[in-house]
Formats: structure tokens, C-alpha cells, sequence
């Protein structure tokens, strides 16, 4: 079996009557890139603060690297939280080595560490810069170095992406793989499915606060059927003969979506008809489909169940 880096079983939380959290369990490969999607509300940023042992559940348990809870194996874990901040009268690398100092790291280590960083990832010119005169995007690349800086072995990362700019999101992009390959474990929070689909390992999507779908990415796109955009060579009504129900005609093409196992029977049909091929696509859904797709079912379920608005009331 393989090594669990984190292991949260069954988390629950209750705020006041609501159920912001019910029975999520998180199991995340050692030395893997794992995704926790889910809409806003969702109850990621709760899951990972159960997690961490940063609040407690009501139910459930959390243990990380090989068996430890939490508070036992802190100096080992990088954490970024949603909510950013940072001292503004510190410079950068102090700023830096602050935070790995927090977590057990030698403060000139620290220090040089952070020159090193910010080095490689663009920031050289702001290393002596106070954080209050940093822009939010700067100021939260320093605050991501700073929790990775002590070098951890597993790295919860709140939303990393949110407030970069294309190249800073490159560029942390490349830290996470990197810090992957170093032989750390990344758990991340994200609704930007390009960044998971991209990154993760597994992933788990949550949606009104319970686990919807676990696994890879390729397994949650293989919910969805393949979509298929198919243009004739000769048009005709008859084209619709040989194509599934609901079949769209849009200008030349027609748009449709088909079972993976469909296939090589449309395109024999398509063959043997005469009606030609001067344009075709087959296209597995991306990950935002297969996100949207999920969501959407349990938004579903969730206005037609009775007592469900009646959490949502007790809520408001
Ligand atoms: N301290 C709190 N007190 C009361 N309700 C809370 C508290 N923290 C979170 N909640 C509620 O719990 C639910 C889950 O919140 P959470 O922050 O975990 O969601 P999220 O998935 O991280 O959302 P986002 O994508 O917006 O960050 C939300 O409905 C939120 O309003
Ligand atoms: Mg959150």
C-alpha cells in the first residue's frame, strides 16, 4: 500500500447548527500533488484547518507523515493560510526567515535561503524590501517562500494561485513541482481547474461540505461523455440519421456528445455512409466540465431535498 502523508478521516464541523463539514476524508499520497476543489462555501479552507489540527473537528481524526498528529510534526509541514499577512515593517527576507525561524529553521539559514528563492523566482529586486511597500501579489509570493523556506515534508497551501499574475502563477507552478520532486507532499485548495488539471496527482472535489468525487484527474474527465464535432464533406438532413439523439447542427458541424465506447461504430457509420469527413474532433471533456458537471447534480439534489432548506434557513 502506499505511504499516506496525510490521512483525515470522517471531518465533521458544526458552526452553530450548520454542517460546514460532513464526514470529509482526505488521503494523500506521500510524496504526491493533491487538489481540494470545490465552490466557494464548499468547506475546503475548514477540511484543511481540520487537517492541520489548526481547529478541531467534531468528528473525525487527522494524522500526517506516517501516523503523527498534527501538533507532533509541525516543524515538518509548510502551511499557507487563506487569510495572507505578513509583519509590513519587515523586509522580505526577513519576513522570510521569520516564518521558517517559527518552524525550527536556523534564522542565517533562513536568511540565505530566502535570497535564493526570491532569486529564482524573479523577486531578486524586493529582497531588502519592506513588506508594506510590496504589491498583494509580491507580498504573497513572499509569504508562500516563507512557508516552504524550512524545507517541509508536507505543504498546505490555502488558494495559492489567487492574486498571482500569469507569471507568478508559471512560476509557482514550477515551485510545486519542484518541491514534488524534492520528495515533498503538496495538498492545495483551488477553484482554477487549469492549475489542478495541470498539477494534481488526485484530487477531491468538495461540494456542500461532503467529498463529491475522489481520484484522478483522468478518472473525474472520464465522467463525462467525449465530445465530438463531426463536419460533413457532403451536407444533407441525412447526416442526422447517422449521428446520436440531440445532435446539434451549428453552421457546417454538428456538435454531440458519445460514449468512448461509441465511437469506432459513428466513425464505420460516418465511413460507410458517403457523407464524407471535412472536419472532425474528438474531445475528452476538460476538467472544468467535469467540475461544473458535479457541482451541478449536487446543487440539484440539494434544492429538491426539503430538509436541506431547512439547514440553509438555520443557517442564515
Ligand atoms: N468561523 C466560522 N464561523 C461560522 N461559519 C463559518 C466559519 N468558517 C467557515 N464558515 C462557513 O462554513 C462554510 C465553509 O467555509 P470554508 O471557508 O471552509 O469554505 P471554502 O470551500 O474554503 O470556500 P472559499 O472557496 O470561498 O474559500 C461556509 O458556509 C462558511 O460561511
Ligand atoms: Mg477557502
Amino acid at each position: 500500500m502506499t505511504e499516506l502523508a496525510v490521512e483525515a478521516t470522517g471531518l465533521t464541523k458544526y458552526f452553530e447548527a450548520f454542517q460546514a463539514v460532513d464526514h470529509v476524508t482526505l488521503k494523500v499520497p506521500a510524496g504526491s500533488i493533491y487538489g481540494v476543489l470545490g465552490p466557494n462555501g464548499a468547506g475546503k479552507t475548514t477540511s484543511l484547518r481540520m487537517t492541520l489540527g489548526i481547529i478541531d473537528p467534531d468528528e473525525g481524526t487527522s494524522r500526517l507523515l506516517g501516523g503523527h498528529k498534527p501538533q507532533a510534526v509541525r516543524h515538518r509541514i509548510g502551511y499557507l493560510p487563506e487569510e495572507r499577512g505578513l509583519y509590513p515593517g519587515m523586509k522580505a527576507r526577513e519576513a522570510i526567515a521569520f516564518m521558517g525561524a517559527l518552524r525550527g529553521l536556523d534564522w542565517s539559514e533562513g536568511r540565505r535561503r530566502a535570497a535564493t528563492f526570491m532569486t529564482e523566482l524573479g523577486l531578486e529586486r524586493v529582497i531588502d524590501e519592506k513588506i508594506r511597500k510590496m504589491s498583494k501579489g509580491m507580498a504573497q509570493m513572499v509569504q508562500l517562500i516563507g512557508s516552504i523556506v524550512h524545507a517541509p515534508d508536507l505543504i498546505v497551501l490555502d488558494e495559492p494561485f489567487s492574486g498571482l499574475d500569469p507569471v507568478n502563477q508559471e512560476r509557482l507552478e514550477m515551485l510545486v513541482r519542484r518541491e514534488r520532486d524534492r520528495g515533498a507532499t503538496i495538498l492545495f485548495s483551488t477553484h482554477v481547474m487549469a492549475h489542478a488539471e495541470r498539477l494534481c496527482d488526485r484530487l477531491a472535489i468538495i461540494a456542500r461540505s461532503q467529498r463529491r468525487f475522489e481520484g484522478t484527474v483522468d478518472e473525474a474527465r472520464a465522467l463525462l461523455p467525449m465530445q465530438v464535432r463531426y463536419t460533413p464533406r457532403e451536407q444533407g438532413e441525412a447526416v442526422a440519421a447517422l449521428l446520436p439523439a440531440g445532435a446539434e447542427h451549428k453552421g457546417e458541424a454538428w456538435h454531440f456528445a458519445i460514449e468512448e465506447n461509441d465511437v469506432e461504430p459513428l466513425l464505420a457509420r460516418i465511413t460507410a455512409s458517403g457523407h464524407g469527413v471535412a472536419g472532425l474532433s474528438i474531445a475528452r471533456p476538460a476538467l472544468h466540465d467535469a467540475f461544473v458537471h458535479i457541482v451541478r447534480q449536487v446543487d440539484a439534489g440539494f434544492d429538491a431535498t426539503p430538509q436541506a432548506d431547512a439547514v440553509e434557513e438555520a443557517a442564515a
